[in-house]
């Protein structure tokens, strides 16, 4: 038996643009599940003592996504956990390889009006404070695009309440995981 066949519950990992519901979803899956939920943010915030703006005002950008590197790496539990991942965090380099080789990944979508409507007067997104937010919105987009697309399975968030999505992946993960052992 491979270490991999031994695990029941394999954490979920959910990705997906900023706005996408991955938080909300997320903590709704976890409850039904009856597993931890962990928001890769929080996570570092709390390892690190700092807020993700500061993070990104002090070191950059290439500091935030090493210390993602770093919990996803030894930042978190094996099984039995949600975890939303922040949106930029699969598309690094290697990144979605290792999720994937931790338990299934669903990818939360919506379109760059909805997610500008859910982001709009949040200023804890250091890449959205620009003057025109639906642009870059529209701009990182397009350059994740492909990695998004080829992450898992995909959900569909457009018009839809958190509890319908939560429905939804909750499916796709007892399927997933099913198929997992
Ligand atoms: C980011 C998404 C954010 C957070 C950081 C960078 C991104 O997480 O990790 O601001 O690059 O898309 P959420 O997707 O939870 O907002």
């Amino acid at each position: 038996m491979t270490e991999r066949s031994k695990q029941l519950k394999p954490n979920l990992y959910l990705v997906g643009f900023m706005g996408t519901g991955k938080s909300a979803v997320g903590r709704s899956v976890a409850s039904r599940l009856g597993f931890a939920f962990i928001d890769s943010d929080h996570a570092i915030e709390e390892a690190d003592g700092r807020s993700i703006k500061e993070i990104f005002d002090s070191e950059g950008e290439v500091a935030f996504r090493k210390l993602e590197r770093k919990f996803i790496d030894e930042g978190h539990a094996n099984e039995c956990c949600v975890i939303s991942c922040g949106g930029g965090l699969i598309a690094q380099p290697g990144m979605l390889k290792r999720l994937r080789a931790k338990g299934p990944v669903v990818c939360l979508l919506a379109s760059p009006e909805t997610i500008f409507e859910r982001v709009k007067g949040n200023e804890k997104r250091p890449l959205l404070n620009v003057q025109d937010p639906l642009a870059r919105i529209r701009e990182l987009l397009g350059e994740r695009e492909p990695i998004y697309k080829k992450a898992g399975t995909e959900v569909l968030t457009d018009g839809r309440t958190i509890s319908d999505v939560a429905s939804h992946v909750c499916r796709v993960y007892r399927s997933d995981a099913r198929s997992w052992k």
